[in-house]
């Protein structure tokens, strides 16, 4: 059991509450944002609250206070962070050819999707460098080489993968495989590492009003693992960086896709 403490945006639903549920149950305590008033998510805390300690913050990730808010809530709460999993995000509204898209979409999607990570990962980094490092030292031991922080980004294929009537979407997603590698490189020397886990096409809120167009991707062969990804699929991999195993490696994607990044002639 690892007691350290995680913060998951967006963790009470989707991606985000199955890696609060396994992150639990490796014995993290979590932290989690969402959009959603206490009363509609009581349930699902109290489902969580029997696997372990979990604290929630109802807030919007685009604004610079509730972000504040989150941080300042967590470390009151749990008096450290060593894990920061940017997970909270969301589609447009509308799937509108690009040539139609609004800006009042791009603005939302953007803010949620790109900004408010990007922002929240500034001051999540910095408060993670105020904490003491029990490794620092001229006589380093070899568990040093372990990271002592952790930023994993729940990215997405659209990083890189086109759809015309959710630009707004891809370009959000691809933002984020560059904040990615931007904090991965300013931050490797005090050992926070930073990592993107990027999802294929997984079972969630997210994806259900386009359930037939992937059911049809899926039985056409489209995704070599013929199957829909689970959330439980996206919160395995976030484990397992998370357990800190990747001791030289800082910066990558880790591809949850059924293998649908494999280019194929
Ligand atoms: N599903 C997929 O196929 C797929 C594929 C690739 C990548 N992803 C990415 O995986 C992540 C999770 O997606 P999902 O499928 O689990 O989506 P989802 O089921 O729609 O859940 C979205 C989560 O984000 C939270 N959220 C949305 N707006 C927020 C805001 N302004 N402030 C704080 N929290 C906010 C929601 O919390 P509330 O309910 O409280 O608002 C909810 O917990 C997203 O970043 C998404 O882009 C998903």
């Amino acid at each position: 059991m690892s007691n350290k403490t995680a913060m998951i945006t967006g963790g009470c639903r989707g991606i985000g509450l199955a890696i609060s549920r396994k992150l639990l149950a490796e014995g993290y305590q979590v932290s989690i944002l969402g959009t959603a008033r206490i009363e509609k998510v009581e349930p699902v805390l109290d489902q969580l609250r029997q696997i372990g300690n979990v604290l929630y913050l109802p807030g919007n990730l685009a604004i610079t206070g509730d972000r504040q808010a989150y941080l300042e809530s967590t470390l009151t709460r749990f008096g450290q962070i060593d894990l920061l999993v940017n997970n909270a995000g969301v589609a447009p509204d509308q799937r509108l050819d690009l040539l139609e898209m609004s800006e009042a979409s791009y603005d939302r999607v953007m803010e949620i999707n790109l900004k408010g990570p990007l922002f929240l990962s500034q001051i999540v980094a910095r408060a993670m460098l105020q904490q003491p490092d029990p490794a620092a030292g001229p006589d380093m031991p070899p568990q040093s080489r372990r990271p002592r922080g952790m930023i994993i980004n729940i990215g997405s294929v659209s990083a890189e993968t086109i759809s015309l009537n959710r630009s707004e979407y891809c370009l959000s997603k691809n933002g984020m495989a560059m904040m990615t590698r931007l904090f991965a490189a300013r931050l490797a020397d005090q050992r926070i590492f930073v990592y993107e886990v990027r999802p294929g096409i997984i079972d969630t809120d997210m994806t259900a009003g386009a359930r037939a167009k992937y059911d049809d991707l899926i039985e056409l062969g489209e995704f070599p693992i013929r199957r829909w990804g689970q959330p439980q699929d996206v919160a395995d991999a976030v484990a397992l960086l998370a357990s800190g195993g990747l001791s030289y490696s800082t910066g990558d994607v880790l591809n949850v896709d059924g293998g649908f990044h494999i280019r194929r002639l």
